[in-house]
């Protein structure tokens, strides 16, 4: 069996970007609570012509753009959102239809939470191991817009973004070892969004323990897989993986997670001493943190967060890395996590898009902020100078979305 995993990536980003800072003032909370508590610098804001569906299509066109697949290759588009634009028509259909896709190119859309994409990537790696895919690729795009009521403690953990991945036997990026992974899903109330709202409703500090439990569970469940129901390892986490992926709600949940995450090590292995507190702190800078780059300006793209820190190393570090051991971990709240493992392939060190969107990014008051996310959602405006996407939401028509694409 060859390997599988990801060929090529590419994110998309809005144009918009609100300082957590101004943010702060606005809300008279220090600063230093959003900077040094929740990690975070900037969060993107969507203008009111971009959904889920445009920044999927915004990810997805430049790998076909830049010739990095054929239309043709692609037989599984899976989109994974939790930002969905209707309840029956799914984001997949549109996205298929604004990418020109191929007519036998099986399509749908997933959901849970912000988990979806890392069902969709894990359904895609099985599809090529398997041989259905009969020597053809998937395209997986995870797509997010994170919003939550004005005012509220979840209000600096907003963001937007989507990452585009092409998943097939020539892993160039990074191999994804779909031989073993770790489970762990509980019925629970800590981030849910009733079909009416547009607005998350959370129970923030809940939903901090609910992401550490499920890493618990998964990473039990992922080191039993690895060697046949034991669960001690003959070597440290540490000395395993030499990098670290988490799910980003915000950045200091990674810090979060890795603390635990070598605690539960710790614990499992039998060891006579605990990692010190600064063995995780020096852990996480060499391991962790490199990456949190894009999160830390985008704040959580939900189903895409995972995937930036993974777009990150790749375009940042990725030479440097080729070859390297990766560990992952996804969580989607109500819940569902996953932790797996990967190896970072040959042609790691491309361009993703982070960078270069990250610099195009035009920075927005809070008052600006506050009058697009109170306005009409129908909006048919134009997109703004500036904008980036290859597509545009224009509104509705006889209760139908329309997208076109950007002229010019
Ligand atoms: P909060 O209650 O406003 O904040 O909400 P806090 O009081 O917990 O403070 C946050 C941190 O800032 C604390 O650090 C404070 O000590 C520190 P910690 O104890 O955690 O290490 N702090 C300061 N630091 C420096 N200077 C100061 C200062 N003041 C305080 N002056 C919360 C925080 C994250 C709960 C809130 O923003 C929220 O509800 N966010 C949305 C929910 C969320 O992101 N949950 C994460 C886990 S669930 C998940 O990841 C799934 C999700 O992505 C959705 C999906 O799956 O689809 C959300």
């Amino acid at each position: 069996m060859r390997d599988v995993g990801i060929e090529s990536l590419n994110v998309y980003m809005p144009m918009y970007s609100l300082s957590l800072a101004e943010l702060a003032k606005a809300r008279g909370v220090d600063p230093q609570k959003y900077r040094l508590g929740l990690g975070l610098e900037a969060m993107a804001i969507a203008p009111p012509c971009e959904d889920a569906v445009t920044l999927a299509a915004n990810a997805a066109a430049p790998l076909f753009e830049r010739g990095l697949v054929e239309r043709d290759e692609i037989a599984l588009l899976l989109v994974a959102t939790e930002s969905a634009v209707d309840h029956a028509k799914p984001v997949s259909i549109f996205v298929h239809e604004l990418l020109r896709a191929h007519p036998a190119c099986r399509t749908y859309e997933l959901k849970h939470a912000c988990y979806g994409g890392t069902a969709a990537l894990m359904t895609a790696t099985q599809w090529i191991a398997s041989g259905a895919s009969r020597g053809r690729k998937a395209l997986v795009i995870a797509t997010d817009i994170a919003r939550y009521d004005i005012g509220s403690a979840g209000e600096p953990t907003q963001g937007a973004g989507a990452v585009a991945m092409v998943v097939s036997d020539v892993p160039q990026q990074i191999a994804i070892d779909f031989r073993r992974s770790g489970s762990f899903a509980e019925g629970v109330f800590d981030f849910w969004r009733p079909l009416d709202r547009r607005e998350a409703l959370v129970d923030g500090q809940y939903s901090v323990d609910c992401y550490l439990r499920a890493l618990d569970g998964a990473y039990q469940d992922f080191e039993r897989a690895g060697r046949n129901g034991d669960l001690k390892s003959p070597l440290p986490i540490t000395d395993r993986f030499g990098v670290f992926l988490y799910h980003v709600p915000f950045p200091k949940m990674a810090w979060k997670a890795h603390r635990r995450l070598l605690e539960i090590d710790w614990r499992l292995r039998d060891e006579e001493e605990p990692p010190e507190e600064c063995f995780a702190q020096g852990s996480f800078e060499n391991s962790v943190s490199p990456y949190l780059a894009a999160c830390r300006a985008v704040g959580n793209s939900y189903t895409a967060s995972l995937y930036f820190c993974l777009a990150t190393l790749l375009e940042s570090h990725g030479e440097r890395l080729r070859g390297e051991q990766a560990a992952l971990f996804s969580y989607g709240s109500g819940c569902c996590a996953e932790f797996f493992n990967g190896v970072v392939g040959p042609g790691a060190g491309v361009e993703t898009g982070v960078q270069r969107l990250l610099a195009q990014r035009r920075p927005i008051s809070v008052a600006e902020y506050e009058a697009m996310r109170t306005g009409a959602e129908d909006d048919k405006s134009a997109p703004p100078d500036g904008f980036q996407g290859r597509f545009h939401y224009a509104g509705t028509e006889r209760d139908r979305r329309r997208y076109l694409p950007v002229s010019g």
